[in-house]
């Protein structure tokens, strides 16, 4: 099939890399990530599911649902219907908005383990806030921890004088350069259900632990043993247990996968799905840590602005309306079960993984070129596909037929191109990238 028409992308693309190092804010919606010179990279419009281009090229996304923040659909009516009228009525001001204070009580409602919540807007700063808590709390400065938990200084540190700490941490390659040199040794990681590994970092951190960090979930269940060595240790040495919640929460129930997964957090952080696409992210935690967040300096001007509490409210009002993840969990099952049938029906190893509503795969062998081969042919029968997805509630069963119907005639093709070993030949663009690294 030929190529789709991308000149108006190309062309902001080629002027976006010059005026903007890395060409986008978030690693994940770099064009290299997926095939470069064959993804559009930029969108006009968002509607649900469907997505058009700056060449007016529409395409259903089965890809990374804006990488797990639009969890109800892109410009859910809800949700703008309510960021619209807290607009008209003023979006800031010298005083502050109520929706915050309705919110803290909505959250608390959904985690009745806490008391308290603080907002910022983003997911790594609100984890740099949760860490700053549990750091001015203890009155310590180690932080062990497991899992990706965003871009700051204090999780980079962990890269500070080592080779890689975080090379098995979800993002391989990231350097810590421009964060202190002198920081290292505060961050200490762990492997997921991996007690060994957490005892070790405990113990390096000595007397000076100051929290431990983990995302709920992610690729595995947790096992009881490890969440007992979890809880035994965060409760002994008096160090906060922080939940991550930026990308689990509000998928697998109504709040943080915790609640499901049985963790017993002193906070947990959300952001993503929180806003249904609007920035919006909280620190919601027990009175006694979140005190500690008065006697350090946190606080900054548009982590004040009204649209930010006010699309948490109705994205959490409907995600409880219509059982939002028990959708999502279906949608991701139905992706799921296509996936692992469909790759067995053409002979394609691979390795698929994660909770339901947000899978992933890759290929035992050449996964760049394969991905990449993946997702070009796929633009061409309007998807947006990758070796995520992300599942939304605006995504239907039939609709993931459609998706696996295209799915099984492109992994067909793939499969005849592996047997010929002629898959590079075939892309029109780059083999897509993993990792972080500079782009070229
Ligand atoms: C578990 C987790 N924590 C933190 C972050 C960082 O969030 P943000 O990209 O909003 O800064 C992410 C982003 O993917 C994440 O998955």
């Amino acid at each position: 099939m030929s190529a789709l028409n991308l000149k108006n992308s190309l062309e902001m693309q080629a002027k976006g890399a010059a005026l903007i190092p890395g060409l986008a804010q978030l690693l994940s919606k770099r064009p290299d990530m997926f095939t470069r010179g064959v993804w559009p990279c930029y969108f006009r419009r968002a509607k649900g599911v469907e997505v058009e281009d700056l060449d007016g090229n529409v395409y259903r996304d089965f890809s990374i649902g804006g990488i797990g923040a639009t969890v109800l659909g892109y410009a859910d009516d809800d949700v703008n219907d309510a960021v619209k009228a807290a607009i008209d009525l003023g979006s800031s001001s010298s005083l502050n908005c109520p929706e915050e204070v309705e919110l803290a009580e909505l959250l608390v409602s959904l985690h009745p383990w806490a008391g308290m919540v603080r907002y910022c807007r983003g997911g790594g700063e609100a984890m740099a806030l949760a860490v700053r808590i549990a750091r001015a709390h203890t009155g310590k400065d180690a932080v062990v921890f497991c899992g990706y938990h965003g871009w700051a200084d204090w999780y980079l540190a962990a890269n500070v004088g080592t080779e890689n700490a975080l090379g098995e941490h979800l993002i391989a390659g990231l350097k810590p350069a421009g964060v202190p040199r002198k920081l290292s040794g505060t961050a200490l990681p762990f492997r997921y259900n991996n007690i060994e590994d957490f005892r070790a970092a405990v113990s390096k951190a000595g007397d000076d632990l100051a929290a431990i960090v983990m995302e709920p979930i992610r690729n595995f269940e947790p096992t009881a043993e490890f969440m007992d060595e979890i809880h035994r240790v965060a409760k002994a040495k008096k160090a906060p247990l922080i939940i991550d919640e930026v990308s689990a929460g509000f998928r697998l129930c109504n709040g943080g996968a915790h609640l499901k997964v049985g963790w017993r957090p002193d906070i947990a952080v959300f952001s993503k799905a929180l806003g249904n696409g609007f920035p919006m992210a909280a620190v919601v935690g027990k009175p006694e840590v979140m005190e500690a967040a008065q006697s350090s300096f946190i606080s900054s001007t548009n982590w004040t602005d009204r649209v930010g509490p006010v699309a948490a409210l109705a994205m959490i009002r409907k995600f409880i309306r219509v059982d939002a993840s028990k959708r999502l969990v279906a949608t991701g099952a139905q992706v799921e079960e296509g996936w692992t049938r469909l790759a067995s029906q053409h002979g394609l190893k691979m390795h698929i993984g994660g909770i339901k509503p947000m899978l992933h795969f890759s290929f035992d062998e050449d996964n760049n070129v394969r991905r990449a081969y993946f997702t070009q042919e796929m633009l061409k029968k309007g998807y947006l596909a990758a070796a995520n997805c992300y599942a939304m509630y605006a995504h239907t069963p039939e609709m993931v037929e459609g998706y696996l119907a295209a799915v099984d005639e492109v992994w067909s093709e793939l499969a005849a191109l592996v047997k010929k070993g002629a898959v590079a030949s075939k892309l029109e663009g780059k083999p897509a990238v993993s990792g972080f690294q500079r782009l070229a």
